[in-house]
């Protein structure tokens, strides 16, 4: 009896609930990102002095720095609700137009993985970002009609991984467009002392430093390499999290000391053991790691390269000498 108990408890604390918890829900506790912060500070300011809607917003940037995030404190500075939507699950204009009319004045249609929304639904887009009306045609063929629907006005905010992917006429109707970018370490440890703070965990300084400089410019995995440190410290019996449980824990889930995975190790590899160092095509690269080339670019490739792991020329990826010394790997005489 006792341990199904325990397994129920569990479950509650799955890592759904827990992000939850720990997600920003203000402005002032997003940590980082200091130029669209203050950006949108004052568009939202501005937008609320003036009682209009707030231009639309597109956030692009690589996954897990804080999209989502953004576009409900966006929603919470607005004092206004978010109505949410997946670019993929919006299949027909109707799908569209139902979520369109739920929305009251003012309100934040958060539509992620905008770049995946069918054309012909961001033609639909147009007019009611544009103008707040929405064109549809209903019926069937030979008994069709047109109808003009008003809508209330509304803020779309977008997020992308591949802002490259959207159209440019969609592209240009955001007033608003900010790149998010890899978080620094300082910041980074920020976020994962104020992880520790809200699950009501105790971690030492540089324990949370540690975590910080592996977690790959990225809150998420901050948060995600937290919880498992966290287990593991709490299996030792420990009050709080150390540097030794902490390198003990990272070790053994082979995150190295940049933050480099599993993943990202066999991607660098590749290119020097397979293809000589490169230059290569990314198609070559991903079916010699498996790994979809879409995947590589969005999660791999810009950490990569900000790390100044790899380069891109015209010819393709190469990796470079830094990527060699990081490996422990001599570079071949040319
Ligand atoms: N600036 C921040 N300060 C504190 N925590 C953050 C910040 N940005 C993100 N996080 C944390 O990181 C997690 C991931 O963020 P989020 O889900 O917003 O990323 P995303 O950019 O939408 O990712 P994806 O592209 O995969 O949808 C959140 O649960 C949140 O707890
Ligand atoms: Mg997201």
């Amino acid at each position: 009896m006792e341990n199904e108990s325990v397994v129920k408890n569990y479950n509650l604390f799955d890592d759904g609930t827990i992000d939850n918890t720990i997600r920003p829900e203000t402005i002032e506790e997003y940590i980082g990102q200091t130029d669209v912060k203050e950006n949108i500070k004052v568009f939202v300011e501005a937008a609320k002095m003036r009682n209009e809607p707030l231009d639309h917003v597109l956030l692009y940037g690589p996954p897990g720095l804080g999209k989502t995030t953004l576009a409900f404190i966006i929603a919470h500075e607005l004092g206004t609700k978010v109505k949410t939507a997946s670019g993929p699950s919006i299949e027909k204009s109707g799908d569209l137009a139902a979520i369109l009319s739920t929305l009251d004045p003012g309100d934040v249609l958060f539509i992620d993985e905008i770049h995946r929304m069918p054309r012909y639904i961001e033609e639909i887009l147009y007019p009611a970002m544009e103008d707040f009306s929405l064109d549809i045609i209903i019926g069937n063929e030979g008994n069709s009609r047109n109808i003009k629907i008003d809508l209330p006005p509304f803020t779309l905010v977008g997020a992308t991984t591949r802002a490259g992917d959207l159209s440019s006429p969609l592209r240009d109707r955001f007033g608003i467009i900010s790149k998010l970018q890899y978080y620094s370490i300082e910041e980074l440890t920020q976020i994962i002392k104020r992880t520790a703070r809200v699950l009501q965990s105790q971690i030492n300084d540089d324990a949370a430093l540690e975590l910080a400089k592996r977690s790959r410019g990225t809150p998420r995995i901050a948060n995600r390499l937290f919880k498992r440190v966290r287990d593991f410290a709490m299996v030792k019996k420990k009050d709080y999290i150390d540097l030794a449980t902490t390198e003990e824990a990272l070790n053994r889930l082979k995150i190295d000391n940049f933050g480099l995975d599993n993943t990202d190790h066999e991607l660098l590899l590749a290119i020097i053991n397979k293809f000589n160092g490169g230059p290569v095509g990314i198609e070559a690269i991903s079916s010699s790691i498996g790994e979809e080339v879409t995947t590589i670019e969005d999660v791999y490739e810009p950490y990569l390269l900000q790390m100044g792991l790899l380069k891109r020329t015209a010819r393709g990826r190469m990796v470079t000498d830094k990527a060699y010394e990081v490996l422990g790997i001599q570079r071949p005489q040319k």
